[in-house]
């Protein structure tokens, strides 16, 4: 199979690890990719959100599928036009797509689906949302309705942060367009996992799930990031729950979608909160989590390749995935000033000790590679390490000392990631 996987951050870099050892592929391009992607990938210098040229490059190199890893492509139609030129695309066409691309679409379409989540109201006015508030009272959650890379939420503990929420993000528009309406639900208490299916439109496979840590601070506190470290399997997410998750939440969802005449393929990434009264939908994506991609394909053992292919032709009812019993942690750095503005440039040394150590695996996020052949820092999340090994301890050990071999004084990471899950003489 001639492949080409749309993106250039660590989630892309496992993906495209993963399918480069296929014994199925016979080629395989990134666009745009980056350094690390480079030792596995041919990168092309087309933006992951040039939909025509990524279309007019498949063509031309007669690819057998596209992977996307982003959502931003597919909620462009990058789907729907690999489609329209007969291509086959891993990855939801605009109209599901919608799933994560408003909030409010995803509640309708959870209520129609009979799908467990917070009880929500929508806004497209500032004084109704505050009546509302002062209704409902606090702790209460308030969100921009459209695309704000996952900036958008404000989880209120009190009624005044929620009505500065509703200023800022309503009126202010800090997060523009996106702001236009507001989504208002009730807040959910429990374990936070997230949770990935394949899906092919009408059958679901379940992919597994892992734990985020979204805020920057040791601990999980301060702002939220696009994710600071992930582990997997997460303890909290038995195969009991995993069933519970799949007939209530994922299976009834393929079929509201379906019943729409929008059917889902791709990855179904659930964000759920494990409450007292059981599971319940957070959210949807329409992707790869980043970096809970890295920490699933870090313990998958079987072929990617094929099942990527099956979910496009609708065939995954007979496909299955080969699991070992490896547990996975992954240990994002960052540059300096992240999740605000990240110091750009700086170099980054020691990767070739980091990747030799047993257990570890790096993964390149927002690197590039200087004239004289060094990699300096390009964006917040730079690097993912990774690590396995037969226990989340183990692996925990392997990413940190990865991490601990890496010279770089621009970056920093969290040391606790996995504490949740570890017991305490294990933090
Ligand atoms: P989202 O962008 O919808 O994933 O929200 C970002 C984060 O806000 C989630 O990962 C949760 O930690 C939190 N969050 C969102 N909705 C709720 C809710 N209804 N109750 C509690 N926490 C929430
Ligand atoms: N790590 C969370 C996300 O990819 O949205």
């Amino acid at each position: 199979m001639r492949v080409l996987v749309v993106g250039g951050g660590g989630r892309e870099h496992a993906l495209c690890w993963k399918i480069a050892a296929s014994p199925l592929l016979a080629k395989l391009w990134c666009a745009p990719g980056n350094p690390g992607i480079a030792e596995v990938a041919d990168c092309v210098p087309i933006g992951a959100e040039d939909v025509p040229a990524l279309v007019a490059f498949a063509r031309e190199r007669q690819v057998d599928l596209v992977v996307c890893g982003p959502e931003a492509p597919l909620t462009l139609g990058l789907a729907d036009a690999c489609a329209a030129a007969g291509l086959r695309c891993f990855g939801p066409g605009r109209e599901a797509a919608r799933l994560e691309g408003s909030k409010a679409f995803c509640k309708q379409v959870a209520d129609a689906a009979g799908v467990p989540t917070a009880a929500w109201a929508r806004f497209d006015d500032a004084g109704a949302a505050r009546a509302h508030l002062r209704r409902h009272g606090a702790p209460v959650v308030v969100k921009a309705d459209g695309l704000a890379a996952g900036k958008g939420v404000v989880v209120a503990a009190t009624l005044e942060e929620a009505e500065a929420a509703v200023a800022d993000i309503m009126e202010s528009r800090i997060h523009g367009e996106a702001g236009a309406s507001l989504v208002i639900e009730d807040c959910l208490v429990g374990e936070e996992v997230s949770f990935f299916a394949l899906c092919d439109g009408t059958t679901a496979l379940p992919l597994g799930a892992a734990q985020d840590h979204k805020r920057v601070g040791a601990g999980d506190t301060g702002p939220n990031t696009g994710g600071m470290g992930a582990y997997s399997p997460p303890p909290a997410f038995t195969p009991a729950m995993q069933d519970r998750v799949m007939a209530e939440i994922i299976r009834p969802t393929l079929a509201e979608m379906a019943r729409r005449g929008t059917p889902f393929r791709g990855v179904l990434f659930a964000g759920l909160m494990l409450t007292a009264a059981g599971p319940k939908l957070i959210e949807f994506n329409v992707r790869f989590g980043d970096p809970e991609c890295q920490a699933l394909m870090l313990r998958l053992e079987g072929d990617l390749l094929p099942v990527l292919a099956a979910a496009c032709d609708g065939t995954l009812g007979t496909a299955t995935l080969r699991w070992g019993g490896a547990h996975s942690l992954v240990v994002i750095m960052a540059a300096e000033g992240y999740p605000g503005t990240p110091r750009r440039g700086t170099e980054i040394r020691g990767l070739d000790r980091a990747a030799a150590v047993p257990g570890a695996r790096l993964f390149h996020a927002g690197t590039a590679r200087r004239e004289d052949g060094a990699v300096v820092a390009q964006g917040g999340r730079v690097l993912a390490v990774g690590g396995t090994g037969p226990t989340l301890g183990a692996a925990r050990d392997a990413a940190y000392a990865a991490v601990d071999a890496i010279d770089w004084p621009g970056g920093f990471c969290r040391r606790d990631i996995g504490w949740r899950a570890l017991p305490p003489a294990a933090r």
